[in-house]
């Protein structure tokens, strides 16, 4: 079966690993904070805060911007649900807002009408790496107070207006879950501009401790900790960093491979002009975390025949973004988002992975291709 994701794990990796764990320290520690020093030098922030998840990222940067009770903060449906989920976790009411149908991300044209006089929070997604239009976010809702976060979890190595997607957000969450170009099995990263900020970050995903667990052990005098106020457990461990400085160090390599592997699927797609694929807004370049084709309103095969066709010829397809307002969990919960409904409904996701051959490819693209144009014919394609 050809998997639509494999991360790109070798010796390197299997390695650091067990230097962390011959080390004898394998929770948070200083393999932790030579990754966050590493992170924030190569997205050209001052500050990374490594955490979890990228989901425990976006709730410490909710709690950061100080949203709570009472508060909305305008998201897209389309994205992981984590996205909206994390509103809720710090009990804002999250609202949706459509998303532009190129790049799958909010603009101020689909935001500015969900907003209320209770808006204090975007969170803008670079939904599946495509790097969203941040200065554009910014004009509408720096006159507004309202703080934007930026949801980057499938976006490290992509680039916003020629630098690293995060550099100038005030504060962006990252993930390295396995789906993602850079992993460390799970694990997330949060950045901030600003350093008061980012120590009360370090404080939080540590049960709000003022000195963390690995300080006190260095420590050759005991030391009595406090607890500032009530924090969470949203630590990485050092197992996970030791891999992810591996894996950054390969980052350009792996965008580099993922945009050939990506134009090579626009070439071999063309052939069906009507479809729609993933490929670089106007100011700047996605690193294609999910290479996504959005078939035509009339299109002869139907989104779900096609991936069980795909299933059928040896390739694990997905469908393309998830709308969290057609979930139970938030059933109800907005207007109607064309759009986003359109995106989720006819839209999937091609395997794409670093390793992947150029006869692999062609086998997806041909199955593709022979779906759409046999079935355009009238021919039976089940
Ligand atoms: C846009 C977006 N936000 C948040 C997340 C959550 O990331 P994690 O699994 O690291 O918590 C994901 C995961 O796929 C995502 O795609």
């Amino acid at each position: 079966m050809i998997p639509v994701m494999r991360p790109w794990l070798g010796e390197e990796e299997a390695e650091a690993a067990a230097g962390a764990v011959a080390s004898g320290w394998i929770a948070q520690g200083p393999r932790v904070e030579e990754f966050e020093e590493a992170f924030a030098a190569a997205v050209g922030t001052p500050h990374a805060v490594a955490v979890s998840s990228c989901t425990t990222a976006l709730h410490l940067a909710l709690i950061a911007a100080g949203i709570g009770p009472g508060d909305e903060v305008v998201v897209p449906s389309l994205s992981f649900i984590a996205t909206a989920n994390s509103v809720r976790y710090v009990g804002a009411q999250p609202v949706f807002a459509d998303v532009d149908l190129t790049t799958q991300n909010l603009t101020p044209e689909t935001v500015q009408p969900r907003m209320t006089s209770r808006t204090r929070a975007v969170i803008l997604v670079d939904q599946a790496g495509m790097p969203a239009d941040m200065d554009a976010m910014r004009a509408l809702c720096g006159p507004l107070q309202v703080t934007v976060i930026e949801d980057a979890a499938c976006a490290a190595g992509s680039s916003y207006r020629s630098r690293p997607v995060g550099a100038g957000a005030e504060l962006a969450a990252f993930s390295f879950h396995p789906r993602k170009l850079l992993t460390t099995g799970e694990g997330g990263m949060l950045t901030a501009a600003d350093g008061s900020i980012a120590a009360r970050m370090r404080r939080l995903r540590e049960h709000g401790m003022d000195v963390s667990a690995a300080d006190r052990h260095l420590s050759q005098q005991p030391v009595i900790e406090r607890y500032t106020e009530v924090g969470f457990n949203f630590r990485m461990t050092d197992i996970q960093a030791a891999i992810g400085l591996i894996q950054l160090r390969k980052l350009p390599d792996m965008v580099a491979r993922r945009r050939v592997l990506a134009r090579r699927y626009q070439e071999l797609l063309s052939d069906i002009p009507e479809v729609l694929t993933a490929a670089d807004p106007p100011y700047g370049e996605t690193n294609y975390q999910s290479f996504w084709m959005l078939l035509p309103p009339d299109s002869p095969i139907g989104r779900d025949d096609l991936l069980r066709l795909l299933a059928e010829a040896g390739i694990s397809a997905r469908r393309g973004i998830m709308a969290a307002h057609l979930e139970p969990a938030y059933a109800g919960a907005t207007q109607p988002l064309p759009v986003t409904e359109r995106l989720t409904r006819h839209s999937l996701i091609l395997p794409l992975f670093h390793e992947m051959t150029e006869a692999q490819q062609e086998h997806v693209a041909s199955v593709v291709t022979s779906a759409l144009t046999h079935s355009r014919q009238g021919l039976s394609v089940s």
